[in-house]
């Protein structure tokens, strides 16, 4: 943990919410390895939590006043509500998030006795789609069950901040964030069945090369309607098929089944992204296979594919991450690169020969400032463990 955060954080939550006794919090955000846009579609992924994510420094009050501050955000100031007014007077802007995350629990009999002061500070850049949103929420949920000593678990607290970004932000997303952020380890990615939440961890072990991610430093809108089309189209796609094949879920089918039942998907939009979807379940399956038994070629190989799906069928990539790939690729010692998380802007994670790193950053950097005039950022990232408390 880095510990001059952490000092700062105490010290700006002192000066601002007043006395000691703040507890101090870690949420990670997540970088997805494999598995993209199919938490929603009863499919597997395969994210990691990184040692990148939301700090908060937090302590109960006396009355049911909920105080909020970012250090990443000084301009908002101090954004006050109460336990009392969350549904009738929704918080909006990034407090929506912490807002969201007490408003769900508190639907599901989590109560907190008083209201609580939460200041935060996040290592995740914003709009990177590296889940500094999910960090947040997952963030909140732990400070209220260790605050008010809530047993709820790190699962469940990841559906409850699931459920504040559906149903209190308003964003269709699945659950895969949340809970890579809620039940990350150190090295190791989670393999997530989403129609069950059952899971493994699959350690990543990738010989001598590493993970790079690149921030394309084109924001990401999440919230853009997009995301929310792409759900609907994949419903659309899962109405058809049912009149035909009894599934819950496109993810259910088999590429082989799938190409016999396709016909019956009537708009051809919602046939791409349903085909996106049963091929990315079985490539996410064969890439955490490939990650079990070190064939890390074939992992590389894999998330080319996905990244190829997630551009041509399912049309969420962009002309920024697609150039970052492209040029990725086009280096030998890159052993893998795909587009991460939802898509419209935001990282790739890429996989490259350790000794090649610094060529690849090099070369990467420049060859995609001349082709978009933006400069990307690189992260050499580390895995970590999901949300706690820093004692
Ligand atoms: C966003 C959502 C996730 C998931 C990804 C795409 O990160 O929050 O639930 O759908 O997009 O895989």
């Amino acid at each position: 943990m880095d510990k001059e955060i952490t000092d700062k954080l105490q010290a700006k939550a002192a000066a601002l919410f007043g006395g000691a006794g703040q507890r101090l919090f870690f949420a990670p955000g997540r970088v997805n390895l494999i598995g993209e846009h199919i938490d929603y579609n009863g499919g597997h992924v395969l994210p990691c939590a990184l040692t990148l994510g939301t700090y908060g420094a937090a302590k109960r009050r006396q009355d049911r006043r909920l105080r909020f501050y970012s250090m990443n955000m000084p301009e908002a100031g101090v954004i006050e509500t109460d336990l009392d007014s969350l549904e009738s007077r929704p918080v909006h802007g990034w407090a929506a998030y912490p807002a969201g995350a007490v408003w769900a629990f508190m639907q599901h009999g989590f109560v907190p006795e008083t209201g609580f002061d939460l200041a935060v500070y996040g290592t995740v850049p914003d709009k990177s789609g590296l889940s500094s949103s999910a960090s947040l929420e997952v963030l909140t949920g732990t400070v209220l069950c260790h605050l008010f000593g809530f047993d709820c678990g790190p699962a469940a607290a990841a559906r409850l901040g699931q459920e504040a970004e559906n149903r209190y932000v308003g964003v269709q997303c699945g659950i895969m964030d949340q809970f890579a952020s809620a039940m990350g380890k150190k090295d190791q990615a989670i393999l997530l069945d989403c129609a069950s939440l059952a899971y493994r961890y699959v350690p990543v072990r990738l010989g001598d090369a590493q993970l790079v991610i690149v921030n394309s430093n084109k924001p990401h809108e999440l919230s853009d309607s997009a995301y929310n089309d792409r759900r609907r189209e994949c419903e659309r796609a899962l109405a058809d098929l049912k009149k035909h094949c009894s599934i819950d879920a496109l993810c259910q089918l088999t590429p082989e089944e799938f190409q016999k039942a396709a016909d019956v998907i009537e708009d051809p939009i919602c046939r791409r992204r349903a085909e996106h979807a049963v091929f990315e379940e079985a490539r996410t399956l064969a890439a955490a296979a490939a990650l079990e038994s070190g064939d890390i070629r074939k992992f590389g190989q894999l998330m080319a594919e996905s990244h190829i799906s997630l551009r041509d069928q399912y049309e969420v990539s962009c002309r920024e991450l697609d150039i970052l790939v492209e040029e990725a690729l086009s280096i030998r010692s890159t052993v893998g690169a795909r587009m991460t998380g939802g898509g419209f802007g935001g990282c790739t994670v890429n996989i490259v020969q350790k000794d090649a790193v610094p060529y690849f950053t090099e070369t990467v950097g420049r060859h995609y400032h001349e082709r978009t005039g933006l400069r990307a950022a690189f992260y050499i990232a580390g895995i970590g463990e999901g949300a706690r408390e820093i004692v």
